[in-house]
């Protein structure tokens, strides 16, 4: 028997709201057989009953990013769409299935599908000082024999909406975050639901949120000092009509309840201040004035949402306690990103409710030292400010604000708490979770659940370093654990939205911003310019322009190149290297530009008298400009605020020659790979002669001829060898230093940000298992285990974080070690002769304490299986493969083998 299970165009099940000409779709196929592979396909799509396409048999194994072929989609228009496969199993016994429908709705494709027109509630505003949220209303007819309606939305800011007091979406923090000024997304809510015949009322708050928030901690108004609401309602009614609602002048506006809501400083709420039923039609708006038409960066491009929506996802109950000051505080058990929803019974009228949201118990008592770090003046930080409105019970529950916690003071309730009452929910972006391993030692176990609730905690339509102090989309962070994300969620169009904006923020030299969408204000000049007052980043760029000194930074911008390589190996699909390819390839001759300068203060040395082929040979060692490098590493100079402006001057005089031409080289050779995928010859014959230059000149000046790094640490070693940087006869002898350096430090790592996550990949490499499993399972500071120990949820910033109590405790980075457990303790590998996994490796290392370890991966084509338990004098592997794809495997015990779908054991 064969099944089509899971039906998904553009990556999502039955979307609304397309824009791309030919939609992608996918369907996964199950059977209890062995090797059953899938030879034909035929998709049939209809529109309003009518088949627009139908493929035809089509004798292919794809059943991956099949694109639709039919005439051209309009907006609005409605597809069902079926597939019918062939497949035959080892036997070759050929079956046939026809799958449910799947469906998808096209969103607005032209300009002038828009009817509705920007508009603004607030008149001036004061920049510096919070502002009450706008609450916007309109009232409207619905006739008899309504068919549908569709809400199309979009703010400068945030958006929730009502329909007749209903709230119009599940979803949150909409419109997301994009490079706003460029191309700004709006979504489509089915609210056909919500309506009913007569009057209706279309009801609105807005938030400052990404637009004018604090957002990165160094700046206010990153993107514009005021809030705009743009949106229209289409009803489709049973004789074809349309009638619409618009966004202009008609709408009301007042502030109410809401007056202050900041993404990271939160919320201040009056209760007493609401207006009583302002989302019912019954409510008198009369006394509410109009608001004005607006213009402002109405130019930028729409765009249906192009990811999964943020969601409010896992709830947890509160414990409470009195910490050793004396103050009451919850424990939620789990850090996460979210906020708490809470009843207050028996509160005065006015009384003040102030919840402080933060991630650490420091000697005894809630703290927020480790994160509250913002330059930019905050008045508040993580908090709600609440005032009652007097009633029995009332509850509340933050819109905008979003906040990092497991924690949370709350001071001024004197009523009961009854279980329920205070509930901390997680909200991040609904990405299918694709991941799990488990294994004999708890500690790995847990470490694994952490970084994954640091991801949740941190991919918020974006995905940041930290939910709480800084937020900022931080590329090089996501670039050390890209491969971890794709692992652990299915995070293919998070990525392909998010690598775009990459791409429109880049500027015209081929930099790579830091954070993208930049959230650090290098998009107005006022902004900026206030960001040159707070931020030493920004005041050592110079002219407006230019940035940030960091952005130049290797390991950080290469996630212009390293990203797009790893989603494409990961899910196989050409359009994200189609769509980054140009971008890859500027930033790669951006780095190549930089280091052709040349830096005085290495002059004297040899690469700077040394010509190959007409060539001087430090043109190919990056030795400019400023770079964060290892950042984290445990033996570090400790950065503080004195210190702050003297270390930064020094790390852009020096550069980091073994960081930033290391980086080169890799992104040399992933570029050329890439070209090689896509067909052109010129650029991957050029860039794979470059990256061979880049390297030979590493090996040549950067190791010395006893294989030493200079300042080398573990990192050096490990980034030399895993990116193939030493010649033929250096490269036994940095294998012996890195493993001296590892004895040295006791068989404790001692790798930063950039390292880390292959340190244990080249242990194996080079046939050192014995030393990957004593690192990974060291439990002494620093190693991953050692914050597990002492309890952390998630992972930290910094390996001591749990005892210096600094530092953020939601940084992903350091669990990009999981890629090792799925990888390489389980043994589950994709090949880029075969991306997406559509044929895999499978080649499980045992070792350390571990008798038994297994991870489940559900990839594209269905779910992977592999795991193993050892004896005392055997080890029993076993393996499930997905129908329509390979694995070859190789077992503990040397013994290699093909095998095609099915459920598989064996002894070693
Ligand atoms: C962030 C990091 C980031 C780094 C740059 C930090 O403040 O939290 O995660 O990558 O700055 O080095």
């Amino acid at each position: 028997m064969v099944n089509i299970v899971d039906l998904k165009t553009e990556y999502r099940t039955n979307p609304l709201g397309l824009d791309a000409a030919q939609p992608r779709f996918s369907w996964k196929l199950k059977s209890d057989l062995k090797g059953v592979r899938q030879t034909s396909w035929r998709i049939r799509a209809s529109s309003n009953g009518r088949i627009i396409w139908d493929s035809k048999e089509t004798f292919s194994d794809d059943s991956q990013r099949v694109l639709y072929a039919g005439p051209p989609l309009v907006s609005r228009q409605q597809i069902m769409w079926q597939v019918e496969v062939s497949a035959e199993d080892e036997q070759g016994v050929l079956e046939r299935a026809i799958s449910e429908p799947g469906y998808f709705e096209m969103g607005l494709l032209e300009r002038s599908d828009w009817r509705c027109q920007w508009i603004e509630p607030e008149e001036a505003v004061d920049i510096h000082a919070r502002k009450p949220s706008p609450y916007l209303r309109r009232v409207f007819q619905v006739k008899p024999k309504l068919k549908s309606a569709r809400a199309y939305q979009s703010a400068h800011g945030l958006y929730a909406f009502w329909i007749n007091g209903q709230p119009g979406t599940k979803d949150c923090f909409n419109p997301g975050l994009t490079s706003y000024y460029q191309r700004i997304q709006y979504q489509v809510s089915d609210i056909t639901g919500l309506m009913q015949e007569g009057e209706n009322v279309w009801a609105v708050k807005l938030g400052d949120g990404w637009w004018r928030g604090v957002t990165g901690g160094s700046v206010i108004n990153n993107f514009g000092y005021k809030l705009h609401f743009f949106g229209q309602i289409e009803l489709t009614y049973e004789d074809g009509s349309t009638d619409w609602v618009i966004t202009d002048e008609n709408f009301r506006t007042a502030t109410g309840g809401l007056l202050a809501s900041d993404m990271l400083m939160g919320d201040v709420y009056d209760a007493a201040l609401e207006p009583v039923g302002w989302q019912s039609t019954e409510f008198d708006d009369v006394n509410w004035p109009k608001v004005h038409l607006s213009t402002e960066h109405a130019d930028a491009a729409l765009i249906p949402s192009r990811s999964v929506p943020v969601r409010e996802k896992e709830q947890f109950d509160a414990k409470p306690f009195k910490d050793a000051a004396g103050s009451l505080v919850l424990d939620f058990g789990q850090n996460i990103a979210g906020y708490v929803r809470m009843n207050l019974r028996g509160c005065r009228k006015g009384q003040k409710i102030r919840l402080v949201h933060g991630e650490d118990i420091k000697d005894g008592c809630f703290s927020i030292d480790n994160i509250n770090h913002c330059s930019y003046p905050v008045d508040a930080f993580q908090e709600v400010t609440y005032y009652c409105s007097g009633d029995p019970l009332e509850s509340y529950c933050p819109l905008f604000s979003v906040f990092g916690f497991r924690y949370v003071l709350l001071e001024g309730y004197d009523g009961e708490i009854i279980p329920g009452d205070f509930t901390a929910i997680a909200v991040y972006s609904d990405l299918e979770q694709t991941g799990s391993f488990q294994c004999s030692n708890p500690l790995i176990n847990k470490l694994v659940d952490n970084s994954l609730w640091s991801q949740k905690g941190n991919f918020l339509d974006v995905a940041t370093d930290c939910p709480t102090r800084e937020r900022n989309a931080w590329s090089g962070d996501s670039q050390v654990y890209v491969r971890t994300a794709a692992i652990l969620m299915n995070v293919y169009p998070f990525f392909e939205k998010w690598l775009i904006d990459l791409k429109l923020e880049q500027y015209a030299s081929g930099k790579v911003g830091i954070t993208f969408p930049s959230t650090s204000s290098v998009h107005s000049p006022e902004a900026l310019a206030d960001a040159q007052k707070v931020s030493m980043m920004y005041a050592l760029a110079g002219p407006t322009g230019n940035g940030n000194i960091g952005e130049d930074c290797a390991g950080w911008g290469d996630a212009a190149v390293w990203n797009p390589y790893m989603i494409y190996l990961t899910y196989g699909d050409r359009q994200i290297l189609e769509n980054q390819y140009e971008s890859a390839r500027h930033w790669l001759d951006y780095m190549l530009a930089c280091a052709k300068e040349h830096n005085p203060l290495y002059e004297s040395q040899p690469q700077y008298h040394h010509w190959e082929d007409g060539e001087l040979d430090a043109d190919y060692i990056y030795d400019t400009r400023m770079h964060y490098g290892e950042w984290q590493e445990p033996i570090k100079e400790e950065i503080t605020a004195h210190n702050l402006a003297e270390v930064f001057k020094r790390m852009i005089e020096r550069g980091n020659p073994q960081v930033a031409t290391a980086y080169m080289a890799r992104s040399a050779g992933n570029v050329a790979h890439m070209a090689e995928i896509l067909g052109y010859d010129q650029d991957q014959q050029k860039y794979s002669l470059i990256a061979d230059r880049i390297r030979r000149v590493y090996s040549k000046y950067l190791i010395a001829e006893d294989g030493v790094i200079e300042q080398g640490h573990q990192a050096a070693y490990v980034r030399a060898l895993v990116m193939d940087l030493c010649s033929a006869n250096k490269r036994e002898m940095v294998i012996s230093n890195l493993v001296k350096e590892i004895e040295a430090a006791e068989y404790h790592l001692n790798t930063g940000f950039l390292s880390t996550p292959f340190l244990l990949h080249v242990l194996v490499d080079i046939g050192r298992e014995d030393l990957a499993f004593r690192l990974l399972e060291q439990t002494e500071n620093p190693s991953w285990l050692h914050a597990v120990l002492l309890g952390s949820t998630t992972i930290l910033e910094s390996w001591d974080g749990m005892d210096t109590h600094q530092g953020s405790h939601n940084h992903y980075s350091y669990g990009a070690v999981c890629d090792f457990l799925f990888s390489r303790v389980a043994g589950i590998r994709p090949k880029f002769s075969a991306p997406g996994y559509k044929a895999f490796e499978l080649a499980p290392v045992t070792g350390g304490s571990l008798t038994q370890a297994k991870a489940v991966f559900e990839s594209l084509y269905g779910t992977i299986v592999s795991g193993w338990n050892k004896t005392h004098d055997s080890i029993l592997y076993h393996c499930e493969i997905p129908v329509n794809t390979t694995a070859f495997v190789t077992l503990p015990d040397g013994r290699q083998m093909t095998l095609g779908s099915g459920s598989y054991e064996f002894r070693c």
